[in-house]
C-alpha cells in the first residue's frame, strides 16, 4: 500500500515538474513544437508506465484489485485515461500556458470525441500514420492556439481487452499495438 501510494505520488510530481519546465521552455522561446513534444513524452511516459505497472500487473497478470470507472464506490484502481484525465485538471489549475486532453475517433465516452476541426483531422491523421504527429494552428472564441496530437497506442492488453468489451465502445477490434486515440497538446499563441 506504501509503495502504491508513492509510486502514485512520483506520477504526480512529474506532472507538476513538467508543468513549470514547459512554462519555462515557451517565456524562453522554445518552439512550441518543441515543448509540445517534451510535454507528450512525459505524459505518455507515465500513462503507460501506470498501466503497465499498476493496471496490467495487478488487474490481468496478477488479479488483486479491479480496476473501474466508479473506483471511488467500487474502492478500485481508476482508469489510465481518468489517472490522465486528472493530471490535465491539475495543470489547468496551476496554469493556462497550456492544456492537454485524451481523444478518440471511437470513444466510450461521447465527450471524448473531436471537439474542433482540428481535433478531428488530427486524430485522422494519426490513426492513418501510425507511428507519426499532427501539427497545426487554430483560432477558437477569439485566440490563436497551436495545437499538436499525438498518437495513443494500446501499450498493453489491458487496453484493448477493456475498450473491446466496454458496451459503449463503439469499435470491439482493437489489437495490441493499435492507435486507440489521440492526446492533444494545446499552447495559446501570443
Ligand atoms: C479497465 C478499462 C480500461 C482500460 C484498462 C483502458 N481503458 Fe481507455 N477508457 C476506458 C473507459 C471506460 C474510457 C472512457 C472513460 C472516460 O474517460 O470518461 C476510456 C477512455 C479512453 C480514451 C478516450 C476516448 C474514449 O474511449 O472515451 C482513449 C484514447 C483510451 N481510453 C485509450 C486507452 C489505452 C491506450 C489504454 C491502455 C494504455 C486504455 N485506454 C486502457 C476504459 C479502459
Amino acid at each position: 500500500m506504501k509503495r502504491k501510494s508513492g509510486f502514485l505520488t512520483t506520477l504526480a510530481a512529474g506532472t507538476a515538474a513538467a508543468t513549470i519546465v514547459a512554462a519555462n521552455a515557451i517565456a524562453d522561446g522554445v518552439p512550441y513544437r518543441d515543448v509540445a513534444d517534451m510535454l507528450y513524452r512525459v505524459m505518455s511516459a507515465d500513462r503507460e508506465v501506470y498501466t503497465r505497472m499498476v493496471v496490467q500487473r495487478l488487474t490481468v497478470d496478477h488479479p488483486v484489485i479491479t480496476v473501474s470507472e466508479h473506483f471511488q464506490d467500487d474502492l478500485a484502481l481508476p482508469l489510465p485515461s481518468q489517472m490522465f484525465r486528472f493530471g490535465a485538471e491539475t495543470v489547468a489549475d496551476g496554469t493556462g500556458d497550456f492544456s492537454y486532453s485524451l481523444l478518440s475517433l471511437h470513444p466510450i465516452n461521447k465527450k471524448n470525441g473531436p471537439g474542433t476541426g482540428l481535433e478531428k483531422e488530427g486524430l485522422e491523421y494519426v490513426a492513418d500514420h501510425p507511428g507519426r504527429n499532427f501539427y497545426g494552428e487554430e483560432e477558437l472564441g477569439g485566440e490563436d492556439y497551436f495545437a499538436a496530437v499525438y498518437p495513443d497506442f494500446a501499450v498493453a492488453q489491458a487496453c484493448v481487452m477493456c475498450h473491446n468489451n466496454h458496451p459503449d465502445s463503439p469499435r470491439t477490434d482493437f489489437q495490441v499495438g493499435d492507435v486507440m486515440g489521440g492526446i492533444v497538446v494545446r499552447i495559446p499563441m501570443d
